[in-house]
C-alpha cells in the first residue's frame, strides 16, 4: 500500500469519487461520515468499482470524544482529506450557527487530533466561493478573497485562515487547500454519483431530475446578466477530474514534494459555460428536450466566474481532462441508474 488515507465525508459526492481514485492509486482508504447527506450504499458502489470496500466509521467529527477514540483505534494514518462539511449556500443563510459549528468545529477538532497523534498532512476542501464576484477573470490563486456572500462561503474563508495560522504554529503540519469550481457529473460506471437530499439547489442535478420527470421545469435564474446570452457563467468541472486532483495533492505531501506548509490551488477547467449553454449541451448530448423557463435572478448569485488553472497545471501536474459533454453524459447515466431506468 502507498499509504493510509482518512477521508472525512467519504460517502458524499466528491468524497466517494476521491475514495475510488485513491484506491485505484494503491492507497488504503478509511472513511468517517455521519451519513447526514449520504447512505452506506455508496460503500457498495465504491466496492463495485474498485473491488475494495473502505473501512467505515459513522460519527460526526464535531464529537471530539468519538474522534479521539477513532484515532486510538486507527493507527498509522498518513494523511487526511477533509470533505465533511455542510455545503448548501441557501441553507447556510437560514442556519448560520449550524454551518459555523459544523464546518469550523470539525476542522478544529481534526487539527487538534492530528497534532496529538502526529498526522502531518491534510488536503482541505475549499471553494471558489471565496472569490465572491471577481473583478478580473479568469481568477488566479492571487485574486483577492472577497467578503463572503453567504455563511457557507465564510466558513471556507475562515477554515483557510485556520489552516494558515495552524501550519505557521506547528512547523511539521502540511496542508493543501483545493478551491473547487462547480463539481458535476458522475463516475462512468454510474455506481456512484451525486445524490442531493430533497429539491436540488444546484443546476445539474435539477437538470437531470427534470429530464427524468421528477421535476416539472427548470427555472433559469436570470437572463439579464452582462454575459453573451444573459445567463450566469460557471466553471463546471467533472467530479472525477476533481477527485484525481485530491490524489495528486495528497501524494505531493506524503512524498515530501510540497514547497510550503500551506498551499492553495484552483481546481477548475478554465472554461466557463452559461446556464443556457449547459442546458442545451445536456439536451444535445443525451437527446432529450428540457422544459425550462427564465425567472428572476437568485439572491446571492454572482454573474460569472471561471478559473486560471495554470498554477495547478504546472505545479501539481494536474489538468482537467473531461469536458462538458462527458459531464452531462455521466450525470444523465447516473440519474437513469438512480430511477431504475438504465
Ligand atoms: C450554478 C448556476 C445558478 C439552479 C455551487 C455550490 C457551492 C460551490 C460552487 C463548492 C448559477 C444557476 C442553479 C437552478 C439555475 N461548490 N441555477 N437554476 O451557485 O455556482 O455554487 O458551486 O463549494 O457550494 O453551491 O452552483 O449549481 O447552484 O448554480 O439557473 O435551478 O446555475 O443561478 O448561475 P453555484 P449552482
Amino acid at each position: 500500500m502507498k499509504g493510509k488515507i482518512l477521508v472525512t465525508g467519504g460517502t458524499g459526492f466528491i468524497g466517494s469519487h476521491t475514495a475510488v481514485e485513491l484506491i485505484n492509486e494503491g492507497y488504503e482508504v478509511v472513511i468517517i461520515d455521519d451519513l447526514s447527506n449520504s447512505t452506506t450504499d455508496v460503500l457498495d458502489g465504491i466496492e463495485k468499482i474498485t473491488g475494495t470496500k473502505p473501512s467505515f466509521h459513522q460519527f460526526n467529527i464535531c464529537d471530539e470524544h468519538q474522534l479521539k477514540a477513532f484515532f486510538e483505534k486507527e493507527k498509522d494514518i498518513d494523511a487526511i482529506i477533509h470533505f465533511a462539511a455542510s455545503k448548501a449556500v441557501g441553507e447556510s443563510v437560514e442556519k448560520p450557527i449550524l454551518y459555523y459549528r459544523n464546518n469550523i468545529g470539525s476542522l478544529v477538532n481534526l487539527l487538534e487530533e492530528m497534532n496529538n497523534v502526529g498526522v502531518k498532512h491534510m488536503v482541505f476542501s475549499s471553494s471558489c466561493t471565496v472569490y465572491g464576484q471577481p473583478e478580473k477573470l479568469p481568477v488566479t490563486e492571487q485574486t483577492p478573497v472577497q467578503p463572503a456572500e453567504s455563511p457557507y462561503g465564510n466558513t471556507k474563508q475562515i477554515c483557510e485562515e485556520i489552516l494558515q495560522d495552524t501550519t505557521k504554529a506547528h512547523g511539521n503540519l502540511n496542508t493543501i487547500a483545493l478551491r473547487y469550481f462547480n463539481p458535476v457529473g458522475a463516475h462512468e460506471t454510474a455506481h456512484i454519483g451525486e445524490l442531493p437530499n430533497g429539491v436540488p439547489a444546484n443546476l445539474v442535478p435539477f437538470i437531470t431530475q427534470t429530464a427524468a420527470g421528477l421535476r416539472e421545469q427548470i427555472s433559469v435564474f436570470g437572463s439579464d446578466y452582462n454575459t453573451p446570452d444573459g445567463t450566469a457563467i460557471r466553471d463546471y468541472i467533472h467530479v472525477v477530474d476533481l477527485a484525481k486532483a485530491h490524489v495528486i495533492a495528497v501524494s505531493r505531501m506524503v512524498e515530501g514534494k510540497n514547497k510550503a506548509n500551506y498551499e492553495c490551488f484552483n481546481i477548475g477547467t478554465g472554461t466557463g459555460y452559461s446556464v443556457l449553454e449547459t442546458v442545451k449541451k445536456f439536451e444535445e448530448v443525451n437527446g432529450v428536450n428540457l422544459n425550462y423557463k427564465i425567472v428572476d435572478r437568485r439572491p446571492g448569485d454572482i454573474e460569472q466566474i471561471y478559473a486560471d488553472t495554470t498554477y495547478a497545471n504546472e505545479e501539481l501536474g494536474w489538468k482537467a481532462e473531461l469536458g462538458l459533454e462527458e459531464m452531462m453524459r455521466s450525470a444523465w447515466k447516473w440519474q437513469l441508474r438512480v430511477v431504475g431506468k438504465d
